[in-house]
């Protein structure tokens, strides 16, 4: 009798201290993954490009905003915001404030669906067994500042990469670029951006909010060399040793975060900065940024 009544309150309170553990000790641990990609041209000078995405920034996430605005220490040649920035219609000015130095290196940027839509109230496991996409499907009009925030951005210098394509500088380098706005809610236009790539160029970078394949297949198509993409948060809630349970997007569990290679391409998934305000946890999945050193290739022949 004392065992039926002892393993219940046992795993009963395994089960809060896991939920007490996401929510408050997780929800604050911040790390800066390192990875390397080999796609500039043989004899290249190696660059650094810090990786940034899901802020899900509300006015007082001042860790968040300290720890973002730190990273300018490391020496970014190039920034890239895979989007979900907001999470409220007050985080503009912070998150741009939060930003700071970095502001004045290149940057780029897309849009996620939260820079559009403020987040809902809704049971955070939700995640784990059903997309998000059906709210923005009643939602028509935005109702979080995007444009304020965009503005923000590309006022810095920053490219506005939703639907577009560009070209930059970054040292010695002429790097193409081209970005979609968020396929997670269907607003990505691949045609406006499609078409091959400059083999002139030094470098290729494809950027998207979602890691949909049908986007990062086009990118592959076109010739980019290297693609960025978040919003799946790494998969947010994950078993240790096992990973994630779900990728919120096309992508398989296996490539949820970090940098590997999509057909010719390498990819690297941010596992984000964030979390919705609604379903603030995280479990065995740190929140992160990456800095992405670019290194050349092996020259062939
Ligand atoms: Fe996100």
């Amino acid at each position: 009798m004392r065992t039926r009544t002892a393993l219940p309150l046992t795993l009963a309170g395994a089960a809060a201290a896991g939920i007490g553990y996401a929510a408050v000790v997780e929800r604050n641990l911040f790390r800066l993954r390192r990875a390397e990609a080999p796609v500039l041209p043989p004899g290249a000078r190696p660059i650094r490009v810090l990786h940034i995405s899901d802020a899900h920034l509300t006015p007082g996430r001042k860790l968040l905003m300290s720890w973002l605005r730190s990273l300018d220490m490391y020496d970014p040649d190039l920034v890239v915001n895979t989007g979900d920035s907001l999470a409220h219609p007050d985080a503009v000015r912070p998150f741009l404030d939060a930003l700071g130095p970095l502001l004045d290196r290149p940057g780029m940027f897309v849009y996620g669906s939260n820079d559009l839509y403020s987040p809902q109230p809704k049971n955070p496991a939700r995640y784990l067994w059903r997309s998000s996409t059906p709210d923005y499907k009643k939602r028509v009009t935005p109702d979080l500042p995007w444009g304020e925030l965009g503005a923000g951005m590309t006022g810095a210098g920053w490219v506005d990469l939703n639907n577009h394509r560009g070209r930059i500088k970054v040292g010695d380098l002429d790097i193409e670029i081209a970005g979609v706005h968020d396929p997670h809610i269907k607003r990505d236009r691949y045609d406006e951006i499609a078409g091959p790539t400059d083999p002139a160029a030094d470098l290729r970078i494809g950027v998207t909010h979602s890691p949909e394949p049908r986007v990062l297949d086009r990118f592959t198509e076109d010739g980019y060399d290297l693609l960025l993409a978040g919003h799946t948060h790494g998969g947010q809630l994950c078993i240790p040793y096992y990973g994630a349970l779900v990728t919120n997007s096309g992508i398989d569990r296996h490539r949820v975060k970090g940098l590997h290679r999509y057909g010719p391409a390498w990819l690297n998934v941010s596992a984000g900065l964030g979390a919705s305000r609604w379903g603030p946890v995280r479990f065995a999945c740190r929140r992160e940024a990456t800095l992405l050193t670019l290194s050349p290739r092996e020259a062939s022949g």
